[in-house]
């Protein structure tokens, strides 16, 4: 019998059968009343649980898109902004500000590590940005920037923004927005919530909304706080259609997220990253990211000597793991494996064991078992 697949790459990650179901009810008319009920119900569980006294924007799209209008809404041509980055998706933010004509200047650190708090104070202290943006888990390098310590200096500067990018983190690794100086953060349904693709939300607490205003008229059409936020006060107004289902499925989400606890949840996505990962370094692979910034939300797999990362990754796929490949100078010679959202005990376990019943298909030399046993160790310790 084929094994069933598992989707262990870093999103879209597992979809549980309540939120299948929550996206596969009858589409209703965006203002009917018992859809408004519910989109006003979730918007502000979202404002209340990320404790923002701001807004919070759920809108069709991807993160990609929300990156945009974190920016569209809270800078104009002209405007500095230092851009830190761990990463591919760091360095993505690079690429949007400067197509915006924005001032960019970058920090970036070596793969695997962190630029340190201290380089970002003092850039601060140098020139006026009018933001700083971070990635807080970067899915290339599985690094989780320590967004707490660095909303403390941004905060310190005159009038800067502090956007961070939660995409690979929100509901996994604590954020909570006004508290951690945080001005905007967003992510996509397709991480760490568990919703298929396509809904992005986006926190602006007060300082990013009062930044809004300074701005009039924006280019930007589709992403404009001003256009949405009447939507936001009251989903039975139009604006642009509502992804319906996908809103159902984010509210379903959120339930579980309830159920579990929001501080629960990022305690076990802890415990249970810290255990794949011992478990992982026990069967000798390494991990990119240095231990004390290392994400719970994936790992980026450096491969042992001797092991073919196409080969790897297709035996792996038989095997019934799905594991995405490295990105940019570790194409090849890394895997990155996701376990963050609304997976359980069962998957770590079947995860780590189909990565052991790949490497023995590939010859390398290891005693089945180890990685199960570290793994077992941690989650029982
Ligand atoms: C940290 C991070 N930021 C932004 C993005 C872009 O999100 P999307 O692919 O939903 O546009 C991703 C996608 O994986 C990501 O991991």
């Amino acid at each position: 019998m084929k094994n069933r697949k598992m989707v262990m790459i870093p999103g879209p990650t597992p979809v549980t059968r309540s939120i299948q179901n929550a996206m596969g009810r009858e589409t209703a008319a965006f203002a009917d009343p018992s859809f408004v009920a519910d989109f006003k119900g979730l918007l502000a569980d979202l404002k209340q649980m990320w404790r923002t006294q701001g807004e919070v924007f759920v809108v069709a799209g991807t993160g990609t898109l929300a990156m945009e209008m974190a920016v569209a809404n809270t800078l104009k041509a002209g405007d500095s902004v230092l851009v830190i980055t761990h990463g591919f998706f760091g360095d993505r933010y690079i690429d949007i500000c400067k197509r915006k004509g924005l001032d960019v200047d970058v920090l970036s650190s070596q793969w695997g590590q962190i630029v340190p708090v201290a380089d970002i104070e003092t850039a601060l202290k140098q020139k006026p940005y009018k933001a700083v943006t971070v990635t807080h888990v970067d899915t290339s390098t599985g690094v989780r920037a320590p967004i707490e310590e660095i909303g403390k200096v941004v905060r310190k500067a005159d009038d800067c923004m502090f956007i961070v990018d939660g995409v690979c983190s929100t509901s996994a690794h604590p954020e909570y927005v006004d508290e951690m100086n945080i001005d905007i953060l967003f992510t996509g349904s397709q991480k760490a919530f568990g919703v298929s693709p396509g809904l992005l939300v986006l926190w602006a607490g007060p300082r990013a909304m009062e930044r809004r205003k300074t701005l009039g008229t924006i280019a930007d059409y589709y992403v404009d706080f001003d256009n949405w936020l009447p939507i936001m006060h009251d989903p039975a107004k139009y604006f642009a259609t509502p992804a319906v289902n996908l809103v159902w499925a984010l509210a379903e989400a959120v339930r579980l997220i309830k159920e579990e606890g929001l501080d629960e949840r990022c305690q076990r996505h802890n415990k249970t990253g810290k255990a794949i990962q011992a478990a992982l370094t026990s069967l000798g692979f390494t991990l990119l990211a240095e231990k004390p910034y290392r994400a719970a939300t994936l790992s980026n797999v450096i491969y042992p000597d001797g092991i073919d990362d196409a080969e790897f990754r297709s035996i792996a796929m038989e095997e019934g793991l799905v594991v995405a490949g490295g990105l940019g100078d570790y194409k090849g010679k890394m895997f990155r494996m996701g376990h963050m959202g609304n997976i359980d005990a069962h998957d770590v376990v079947c995860a780590i064991a189909a990565v052991e019943r790949t490497l023995y298909r590939v010859g390398y030399q290891f005693k089945p078992g180890t990685g199960v046993g570290t793994l077992m160790r941690e989650l029982l310790s």
